[in-house]
């Protein structure tokens, strides 16, 4: 279950007229997620169809029982949100194998050089994640770590060891898939990079990672009908977006979570971050960061928020000098941080879920990619599309030629 507090830090920014003002849009927002054009994301059959899903569980058994690496090749949303979810839920130390490893998402030579080295002796599994297929740097991974894959393994040994997850019929990764007979899972058209947690994108290698994807989907299956929650979120961002509040800072209070933040920022950046609009996502990972970004939050420039994220239950670890649990302590501080935030002049939504686990990220997951699209179409751009991520590409593309 999340709780969410859109006041008690912020409501000294925030009056009753603000928000009269965005009633109607709401209305109509509301309106097109319940039976308009965009009532399609309140399915689940729009990530995943029942017969991708007891394939990709059916799968699992297999890759978990033959392989030592299950590497996952993909960059932005093709892996940003499988990595949150296995870092969020995963142990510290001794985690289960097989061993997940990202690779695609840059250039560094020795990171690749490691990796292949480090995977020579390991039986491996790939999973290369692209919808269009053409992306620089997971192609570039492929392409190397293909080379590794052809010298270990014999052509009909690869077709359990390579599964690729794309569009249905484009790119040159659907093309490899008809020719090699690979196993292939499918990315949904409407459904870009960024929203794809629970598609096969996320699901595979969350699942590999021995977490119950269908408590994941029953989460974001709770979430379908709280758009009014989004919706509030929302508004509550634009309004302190046109008071030049241009930055928000994702806070947390676990270190779990830190790539959590990183998703967030991929999500908010990529949907709203466009036209010369949009609120700038940052993290903070706390208390560590009370040390260095705090300063900054408290005393600096008058032009950030935070959004909060709390947990409400983790281990019971007693602090006798305080008569006092730890993360009693690790709550009280966050709440305390958030007075004085606010006291000095960066406001805080507060959202806390009372237990991490697989529903509780699944409701949060789709919460906030609701609230990104939501907030993008109240700052009148198109939530769906990056058109300032291809500049970089063609710059490199034409250096390449
Ligand atoms: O959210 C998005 O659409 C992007 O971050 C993409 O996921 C990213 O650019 C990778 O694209 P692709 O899956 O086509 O390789």
């Amino acid at each position: 279950m999340i709780n969410f507090d859109f006041h008690k830090y912020i409501k000294k920014y925030i009056k009753k007229e603000d928000k009269i003002i965005y009633l109607d849009k709401a209305k109509s927002i509301k309106e097109r997620f319940v039976s308009g054009d965009l009532s399609y994301w309140n399915k689940l059959d729009t990530f995943i169809s029942k017969k991708e899903l007891i394939k990709l569980i059916n799968l699992t058994d297999f890759i978990k029982e033959n392989c030592d690496v299950f590497l996952v090749i993909g960059i932005g949303g093709s892996y940003m949100g499988s990595k949150a979810v296995i870092e969020a839920l995963s142990p510290l130390y001794h985690r289960k194998k097989p061993e997940i490893i990202f690779l695609g998402t840059n250039l560094t030579a020795e990171e690749y050089y490691e990796t292949i080295n480090y995977l020579e002796d390991k039986k491996v599994i790939v999973n290369v994640i692209s919808k269009s297929g053409t992306t620089l740097e997971p192609s570039i991974a492929f392409s190397l770590i293909m080379e590794m894959m052809e010298k270990k393994y014999s052509l009909d040994e690869l077709k359990n060891r390579i599964i690729i997850t794309t569009d249905s019929e484009d790119g040159d990764l659907r093309k490899l898939v008809n020719e090699k007979d690979f196993i292939s899972f499918t990315i949904p058209k409407n459904i870009g990079g960024r929203f794809s947690v629970f598609t096969p994108v996320g699901l595979l290698p969350i699942s590999v990672a021995g977490f119950n994807v269908a408590k994941i989907l029953d989460g974001a299956r709770e979430s379908f009908d709280k758009v009014d929650r989004a919706i509030e979120y929302a508004i509550i961002r634009d309004i302190l977006y046109h008071k030049h509040k241009y930055i928000e800072s994702f806070t947390v209070y676990n270190n779990k979570l830190y790539y959590f933040t990183e998703w967030l920022k991929q999500l908010f950046a990529e949907t709203q971050g466009k036209d010369s609009k949009g609120i700038l996502p940052i993290s903070c990972v706390n208390t560590r960061d009370l040390h260095s970004l705090g300063q900054f939050f408290q005393d600096g420039s008058d032009i950030i928020f935070e959004t909060v994220i709390g947990i409400d239950k983790d281990f019971k670890i007693a602090l006798e000098q305080y008569d006092i649990e730890l993360n009693n302590l690790n709550r009280i501080a966050l709440d305390k941080v958030a007075l004085a935030h606010s006291n000095g002049h960066t406001p805080s939504n507060i959202i806390t879920i009372d237990e991490k686990n697989e529903h509780t990220i699944g409701e949060l997951i789709y919460f906030f990619i609701l609230s990104s699209i939501i907030g993008a179409i109240l700052l009148d751009v198109n939530p769906f599309n990056q058109p300032g991520v291809q500049d970089y590409k063609d710059l490199i593309n034409n250096e390449l030629k």
